[in-house]
């Protein structure tokens, strides 16, 4: 598999936080300061769906998911640690889910044509091959199925502040790895622009149907400075930190 050890180092990694991560980034919620599920409404009606998600952590989106009537419940996640949570939280709330130990860019036995949902919820910007991953969402879906995922707005990764002023501190243009430390692991991933995601859809025969950049109303209130957090609520309000995305599949002939 292409940066297969970049790959292996973000298991260790994942594998050593996962308790940290139980039930962080969950649907309703996409993102950190982003509309919700609630607000945006991008799955519709959830009941009798079969849906897939990528990167599904400790499972309390898959969770949402059953809750909502899902017909089957399907997941992946490269972390062992992960895996055993997702188990263990769906397990104790009375839901089955077929669920595999995998990295999402390659299929470990996941049926094609099957899904009318894949989503990713915070999880997608870590392949470390998008065109490999895009080409499997899109074979997992049926005709005219949606791909929905929410990840670090491109320009996020660019962005530092010199006191109380944001500045592009990293090229926009630039699509290489960067590494990072979290909680003692070094970590990496790939920087992609909004384009790479958009050629790609295109290149696997999904089309863009929703693009959110609409940052949570909340974010406008907050007067403290807060610009040298990652994910700052001053950054938000001149800048959407996160992008969520909703992509169909293309039924055959359709332009
Ligand atoms: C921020 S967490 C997502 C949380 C999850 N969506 C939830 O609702 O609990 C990111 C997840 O992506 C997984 N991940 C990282 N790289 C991956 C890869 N290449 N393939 C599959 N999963 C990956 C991590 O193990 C982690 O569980």
């Amino acid at each position: 598999m292409k940066d297969d050890k970049l790959i292996q180092n973000n298991k260790k990694g994942w594998d050593a936080i996962a308790d940290e991560w139980f039930g962080s980034t969950a649907l309703p919620t996409y993102a950190p300061l982003m509309k919700t599920e609630d607000d945006l409404n991008l799955f519709g009606n959830i009941d009798g769906q079969v849906v897939l998600d990528i990167g599904c952590g400790s499972g309390h989106s898959l969770k949402y998911m059953g809750d909502k009537r899902a017909k089957e419940l399907w997941g992946l996640d490269l972390s062992s640690r992960q895996i055993q949570n997702a188990k263990q939280h769906l397990g104790a709330n009375g839901y089955h889910a077929n669920l595999f130990e995998s990295p999402m860019e390659a299929n470990p036995g996941i049926p094609t044509e099957h899904f009318d949902i894949v989503y990713s919820i915070y999880a997608f910007g870590w392949t470390m091959d998008l065109d490999t991953s895009l080409r499997l969402v899109s074979s997992y879906l049926k005709k005219g199925g949606m791909f929905v995922f929410s990840w670090d707005h491109p320009l996020t990764p660019c962005l530092d502040n010199d006191g109380d002023r944001l500045i592009i501190a990293k090229s926009y243009h630039d699509t290489g790895t960067l590494s990072m430390n979290k909680s003692g692991n070094e970590m990496n991933i790939k920087k992609w622009k909004l384009s790479s995601y958009i050629d790609g859809f295109k290149k696997h025969g999904l089309y863009l149907d929703t693009l959110v950049e609409d940052v949570d109303a909340s974010v406008f209130d907050h007067v403290e400075n807060d610009l040298s957090k990652y994910y700052s609520k001053d950054k938000s309000k001149l800048v959407p930190l996160s992008i969520i995305i909703k992509a169909i599949k293309k039924i055959e002939n359709e332009d």
